[in-house]
C-alpha cells in the first residue's frame, strides 16, 4: 500500500466483509474479529485493495447491527476495540485498506440518546422524530409513510407519542435538523478516522433529512416499497437538504492525509440524482445500484453502463460498480432464472419470480461473466464476500430460523435478506465448513449440506475455479485496466457487447450463440474455460491486441 497514494479509492477493488458471516474465532458460530484477522492472508491473496467492514458495533441485532448501541465500540460478540484497531494495523500491514459503515439516519431503540428520549428527559426526544398521532385520540400514526421492511413507519410509547423509523421499530430516525446531531456524527467520523480507518460506506445516505413538517406521501403505495426502488417524490428520501451535511463530512476526511473517502448507499431514482451526491465538495464515489439490477441482457448492461459513467463524468467522480451484497438476491441465482428486459427489482426477485427453479449452473456461468465485465469497466468495484466463491442464494431457509427483521414485519410475506448472508465455507468437510473455531458450533444461519464443494478449501485446487478466476483477474486488472482510461464501444453481433479500454477488451455473450472473436487480439482471461476464436455463450472474455 502507498499511503501517500490519494487517488487509490478512484480505482480500488473493494471486499465488502459481512461480519456475522466472514469467519468465527471464537467458536460461537456468528463471525467476528478475530475470524476476519485470521482470513487476511486470504484477501491479500485474493487481491483486493480495500475491505468495507459491515457495522461492527454493539448492537441488540434488531437488524443485523444496522441499528447501532454505541457507534464508538466493538459488538462484544464480534471482540474488543484494541483488536479493532489490531485488525486496521495488520490490514495497513497487507497492503489493504479498511472502510467501516457508519449508520447516520437511525440509532438502536437501545442508544443512550433514545433511552433518554424514552424516559422522555429534556430535549432528548428532539434527537428523534416524535409526533403526536392523527385521530380525536391520537392513536393514528402521524403520516402515512410505510417502512421499507413493512407496516407504518410509526411506533406509538406508552405515554401516546409516536416515532419514526424507516426501518424497523428499533431503529428510530435521527433528527438531522438538530445541530447536535451533525455535531455528534462529525466526531463519530474523527474518532475512527483517527484509528487509521481510511473511510466509511454510508448507509442510506439518501435518507437523513426529511420534507418540512414531514407531509404525508402522495402516493401512499410507493412508500412500502422495497429500499431497492426509487421512491421519486417521496419527502422521507433524496432532500436536497441532505447535501449540506456531506460537505460538513468532506472537510473532516480532508483534515487527514491522505485524505479519507465516502462510499454513499443512496437509492434515488436516476443517475443525475446519484451525481448530486459526487459534487467535488461531498462524497468521494456511490454504489451504481442499476448495474446490481440489470438482467442478463446485453442492451441493458450496455444502457446501464453507459449512463453511469456518464452520470458520474459530469462531476468528474468514478462510477462504482456492484453486483450484489448483504440487501439483494446473490448474482448466481439472480442470473439463473428466465431474465427479463428490465432492471430487475428485488421484491419481485423473492415473489413471484422465485416461482421458477434457478439453473445455478447457467447461474454461476453468467455470474462469472459478470465478474470479467464488472472489473474491467472504469472505476471502482465492489466484490461482496462469496460471489469470488460463486455462492448461491439459500432459498429453502426454514421459517424458524429466519434473522431479516423483513420477514415479520412483512406478515411473513417477504423471505427477507437470510439466504444471502449465509456463514462463508472455508474447508470441504462437513457442516460448519470451517466457518467456526469450534467444528460443533451451530452457525447464526445455517449452511446448506453441498457447499464443501464450493468452498475456499475445495476452490484454492482447482485452476477453473471461481476462486482462481477472481485472482486471476484482480491481478490482470491492474496491468490491462487500472489505468486504462476511457471506454469506446466496439460493434458487435446481438447479444453480444464489447469495449476497448487502451490496448485491452472486454466481450461478454449473454445471447444463445457462439459468435467470433477479433483475430487481431489474443485472449488473456476468460469466464469459461477453452475460449480461444470464438465467444459462446454466457461467457466474457478479456483481450489483448497482438
Ligand atoms: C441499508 C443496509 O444495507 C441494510 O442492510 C439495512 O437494513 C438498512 N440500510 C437500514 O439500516
Amino acid at each position: 500500500m502507498a499511503p501517500a497514494d490519494s487517488s487509490w479509492w478512484q480505482t480500488a477493488v473493494v471486499y465488502q466483509v459481512y461480519i456475522r458471516s466472514f469467519a468465527d474465532g471464537n467458536g460461537d458460530g456468528v463471525g467476528d474479529v478475530a475470524g476476519l484477522r485470521s482470513r487476511l492472508p486470504y484477501l491479500a491473496q485474493l487481491g483486493v485493495d480495500a475491505i468495507w467492514i459491515n457495522p461492527w458495533y454493539p448492537s441488540p441485532m434488531a437488524d443485523a447491527g444496522y441499528d447501532v448501541a454505541d457507534y464508538r465500540e466493538i459488538e462484544p460478540a464480534y471482540g474488543t476495540l484494541a483488536e479493532a484497531q489490531a485488525l486496521i494495523a495488520e490490514a495497513h500491514e497487507l497492503g489493504i485498506r479498511v472502510l467501516l459503515d457508519i449508520v447516520p439516519n437511525h440509532t438502536s431503540d437501545q442508544h443512550a440518546w433514545f433511552q433518554a428520549a424514552a424516559a422522555d428527559e429534556p430535549g432528548a426526544r428532539e434527537r428523534y422524530h416524535f409526533r403526536s398521532g392523527r385521530g380525536p385520540d391520537g392513536s393514528l400514526p402521524p403520516n402515512n409513510w410505510q417502512s421499507v421492511f413493512g407496516g407504518p413507519a410509526w411506533t406509538q410509547l406508552a405515554d401516546g407519542q409516536w416515532y419514526l423509523h424507516l426501518f424497523a421499530p428499533g431503529q428510530p430516525d435521527l433528527n438531522w435538523d438538530n445541530p447536535e446531531v451533525r455535531t455528534e456524527f462529525e466526531d463519530i467520523l474523527a474518532f475512527w478516522f483517527d484509528r487509521g480507518v481510511d473511510g466509511f460506506r454510508i448507509d442510506v445516505a439518501h435518507g437523513m433529512v426529511k420534507g418540512d413538517g414531514l407531509p404525508d406521501t402522495a402516493d401512499p403505495d410507493d412508500a412500502a416499497q422495497s429500499l431497492v426502488q426509487s421512491r421519486e417524490g417521496h419527502p422521507a428520501w433524496d432532500q436536497d437538504g441532505v447535501h449540506e451535511i456531506y460537505r460538513g463530512w468532506r472537510t473532516v476526511a480532508q483534515r487527514y492525509e491522505p485524505e479519507r473517502i465516502f462510499i454513499a448507499e443512496a437509492w434515488v431514482p436516476s443517475n443525475e440524482r446519484l451525481a448530486r451526491y459526487l459534487r467535488s465538495d461531498e462524497l468521494h464515489t456511490a454504489f451504481q445500484f442499476d448495474f446490481l439490477r440489470a438482467p442478463w441482457r446485453a442492451e441493458v448492461l450496455r444502457t446501464v453502463v453507459d449512463d453511469a459513467i456518464s452520470a458520474a463524468a459530469t462531476v468528474g467522480a468514478p462510477p462504482t460498480w456492484v453486483l450484489s451484497n448483504h440487501d439483494v438476491t446473490r448474482t448466481v441465482t439472480r442470473f439463473s432464472r428466465s431474465q427479463p428486459g428490465h432492471l430487475i427489482e428485488t421484491d419481485w426477485e423473492r415473489g413471484r419470480w422465485a416461482d421458477e427453479d434457478p439453473d445455478h449452473v447457467i447461474g454461476r456461468r453468467r455470474a462469472r461473466a459478470a465478474a470479467l465485465v464488472q472489473l474491467a469497466l472504469p472505476g471502482t468495484a465492489y466484490v461482496y464476500q462469496g460471489e469470488e466463491l460463486a455462492l448461491e442464494e439459500v432459498e429453502d431457509l426454514p421459517d424458524e430460523v429466519r434473522q431479516d427483521p423483513t420477514w415479520v414485519q412483512s406478515g411473513f410475506t417477504d423471505v427477507g435478506r437470510d439466504g444471502c448472508r449465509i456463514p462463508l465455507p472455508w474447508r470441504a468437510t462437513d457442516i460448519p465448513y470451517g466457518f467456526t473455531a469450534d467444528s460443533a458450533a451451530v452457525t447464526w444461519l445455517p449452511q446448506p449440506g453441498h457447499w464443501a464443494e464450493h468452498s475456499v478449501e475445495a476452490q484454492d485446487g482447482d485452476a477453473e475455479s471461481t476462486l482462481n478466476l477472481y485472482r486471476r483477474a484482480l491481478g490482470l486488472r491492474a496491468q490491462l485496466w487500472r489505468d486504462a482510461g476511457d471506454l469506446k464501444w466496439l460493434s458487435t453481433p446481438s447479444g453480444v457487447v464489447a469495449f476497448e479500454r487502451g490496448a485491452a477488451q472486454c466481450w461478454v455473450n449473454t445471447g444463445d450463440s457462439e459468435v467470433p472473436l477479433p483475430e487481431s487480439a489474443s485472449v488473456m482471461l476468460a469466464s469459461a474455460p477453452g475460449v480461444l476464436s470464438a465467444l459462446p455463450p454466457d461467457t466474457a472474455v478479456w483481450l489483448r491486441s497482438r
